[in-house]
């Protein structure tokens, strides 16, 4: 594990930004992972800044996101899908049809589950995914659990998320109480992971997973199995 501590969330942010980057440059027609939440955020504004001055190019890229709440459809601005389009894909010149982001609406979740990780499979598999990770050491939406989940599974997310997320949305009771996440399969055949925190409120929960016993009791643990794994955590 590459374990690097910075000082901000811009050095966390720029450091990330240059590791998607150069996966692009090495690979233009790469297959990236992507994460939401509000640590990614800065790196995606980095990533669009470099796109608009044409040192990175997107147009041969693929997109795979984690996780979809249930019941949001792509139009409602809490949903992952919105937040992508909003946060990179509309500031750089990926192409639309390449962007994807499990249906939370889909009539049949398991099978759109399913297909998820056939279409990751056919596409050959992720080459860079990009993680943040959630105060009870989740990954994507992969909860707290008894086991790892491998495939691309319906779950209810647990209280701490909810109330977690809930700073995004009106009300608490908005938020939904399930998602349609990518399981620890996909994430762990990615060739390489790039796992990204900030805030102090994340240390604890980090060195666990990174230097504690691996359980699925802290999902982000597995990572620790996974041969090229580089953490950027800025304390700020
Ligand atoms: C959500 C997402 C995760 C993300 C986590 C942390 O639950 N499903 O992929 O890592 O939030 O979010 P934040 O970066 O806002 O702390």
């Amino acid at each position: 594990m590459n374990f690097v501590k910075v000082k901000n969330y811009q050095q966390m942010s720029r450091q990330a930004a240059n590791i998607i980057s150069a996966q692009v440059i090495v690979k233009p027609n790469c297959v990236l992972g992507l994460a939401t939440g509000s640590t990614p955020v800065g790196a995606y504004k980095q990533l669009i800044e470099w796109c608009k001055k044409g040192d990175v190019d997107f147009s041969s890229v693929v997109s795979v996101n984690l996780d979809e709440y249930v019941g949001l459809d792509g139009s409602n601005d809490q949903s992952y899908r919105y937040f992508m389009n909003e946060n990179l894909f509309k500031g750089i010149n990926i192409l639309p049809e390449n962007t994807f982001v499990p249906s939370g609406i889909a009539q049949n979740i398991e099978e759109e589950c399913k297909n998820y990780d056939q279409h990751i499979k056919d596409l050959g598999g992720i080459d860079l995914q990009l993680l943040g990770i959630g105060v009870d050491g989740h990954i994507g939406f992969n909860e707290p659990a008894d086991c790892f989940e491998k495939n691309t599974h319906l779950v209810k997310l647990h209280e701490s998320t909810i109330e977690a997320n809930s700073r995004f949305f009106e009300n608490k009771e908005d938020v939904p109480k399930e998602a349609v996440t990518m399981g620890m399969m996909s994430i762990m055949q990615a060739k390489k992971i790039l796992l990204i925190a900030n805030g102090k409120n994340k240390e604890e929960i980090l060195n666990k997973a990174l230097f504690g016993p691996v359980t699925p009791q802290i999902p982000a643990s597995i990572l620790q199995l996974h041969n090229d794994l580089t953490v950027i955590y800025s304390e700020e």
